[in-house]
């Protein structure tokens, strides 16, 4: 056995929580290697909804060890909430979740930063950010001076740490915030983190020797992807992006595996697409089409309760992020969200200044500009959320599917009709052998 990846194609919200679960029954150990609580990944077991932002979906499965690595940046308030949380519900925590000390955490400066400094491109559009101190956090890291990672919590030197970055964020933010900015009291600040750390102290460890050692020993590992390929701060449309590598291409220097363990690389897409925050969206439908796919899909930020932007699927998009992920399959999840239409609309191309392209832009301007070309497929009225199987799906919902899969180029294996686990189909067994 060796690595599989799960990975969203659009801009998040794919229903990859859902998917990842299902695959956990034939893994050991499953990993978040990027992003943090900017993620909200939704999993239904036997009608019980649980909303979970930082710890890998495997948590629900007992014998699978939940991993977090130090291309995540973690808000420790934020994890022991969730820990409790599960624990309240009687989900055991314990020795199956392992967080790395190499992981960069976030503090109260980088939630301030985000409220007082909107981040805002040149032109004044907003990014729109899930304001949980992501892009601050990653920023330090970038710059290095000012960043603390999990492991420096327990180290003497942390309280001299935070007092000298305290101290420079204060005249920072002072500057910014004005009257509107109350001073962080660093003794304070340490205080809260060294209890934090306590609590956290027996999660915490090398996960980068971990899973190599797992990996040589050839167990199975399931890489779980937060956001979308569309988000990535290096390929996806920057600057509306988020601050890691949400693509494929993050999993190894998120995670500090070799891309020769990745042997399964899934593509979770939505049956249409949606986006949160700002940024162009060929395929958006700000009508009734929109309404119909943000009302039966509940199309609200798990983590923000903001309404999603909601549009047609984006062929040429998809197309672009599952060869950029280097997709062998794809999950379709969310089609019974498109019953009821009568005729559902993709997108195969754009025209920017009366070019046709079926290639997707690298600048954000010449996106916002795209035209988008649609192909016009008939709908269906059946309800199709108790489906089962492919072969129980009202011709059209199938002739949809083998279309999306033909434009992106990559097989259809799962198709997600509904929330629970049962609620989904495969088109073989060679991703999910089922008892
Ligand atoms: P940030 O990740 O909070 O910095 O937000 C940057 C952009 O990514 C914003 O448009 C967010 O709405 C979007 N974003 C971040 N995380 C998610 C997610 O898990 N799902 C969907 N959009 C997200």
């Amino acid at each position: 056995m060796a690595g599989t990846a799960v990975v969203g194609l659009q801009w998040g919200d794919e229903a990859k929580g859902k998917i990842v679960d299902l695959l956990t029954e034939q893994h050991e150990i499953v990993v978040r290697y990027q992003g943090g609580a900017n993620a909200g990944h939704t999993v239904v077991v036997a009608g019980e909804t649980y909303k979970l932002s930082l710890i890998p979906s495997g948590i629900l499965r007992r014998n699978v060890r939940c991993v977090v690595t130090g291309g995540v940046v973690l808000n420790p308030a934020t994890i022991l909430d969730e820990i409790d949380g599960l624990r309240r519900r009687g989900v055991f925590v314990g020795d199956n979740l392992m967080l790395s000390d190499r992981t960069h955490v976030i503090f109260p400066w980088h939630l301030e930063e985000e409220r007082l400094i909107h981040q805002r491109v040149a032109d004044g559009e907003a990014i729109g950010t899930t304001m949980r101190g992501i892009g601050p956090c990653y920023r330090d890291k970038v710059t290095r001076s000012s960043a603390i990672r999990l492991g420096d919590l327990y180290r003497p030197s942390i309280l001299q740490r935070i007092t000298s970055i305290v101290a420079e964020k204060n005249a920072l933010l002072g500057l910014k915030g004005g009257a509107d900015f109350k001073p962080l009291d660093a003794a304070a600040i340490h205080r809260q983190y060294q209890q934090f750390a306590e609590r956290l102290k027996p999660h915490v460890g090398d996960t980068t020797a971990f899973l190599l050692d797992a990996l040589e020993q050839d167990k199975a590992v399931l890489f779980e992807g937060a956001q979308g390929a569309l988000l990535d701060v290096d390929h996806g449309t920057f600057p509306f992006v988020t601050s890691s590598n949400s693509s494929g291409v993050g999993i190894s220097s998120g995670s500090g595996v070799p891309g020769r363990y990745l042997k399964r690389v899934i593509g979770v897409v939505k049956a249409y697409s949606t986006r949160v925050g700002g940024g162009p969206f060929p395929t958006e439908q700000p009508n009734d089409v929109g309404e119909h796919l943000r009302q039966r899909g509940n199309e609200y930020g798990t983590v923000t309760r903001r309404p999603r932007r909601c549009g047609w699927f984006d062929a040429v998009a998809v197309r672009y992020t599952a060869r950029l992920s280097g997709v062998d399959a794809l999950a379709v999840a969310l089609l019974d969200v498109l019953s009821e239409l009568p005729e559902i609309k993709v997108c195969i191309a754009y025209e920017i200044d009366g070019r046709r392209l079926t290639t997707f832009p690298s600048h954000v301007e010449d996106l916002a500009r795209a035209a988008p070309v649609y192909e016009t497929l008939p709908g269906w009225r059946a309800e199709i959320s108790a489906c089962r199987r492919l072969a129980d799906l009202p011709p059209e919902a199938r002739a949809y599917v083998d279309r999306l899969s033909q434009l992106v180029g990559a097989p259809v294996e799962i198709v997600s009709v509904g929330p629970d686990r049962e609620q989904t189909m495969f088109a073989s067994d060679r991703l999910i052998r089922r008892a």
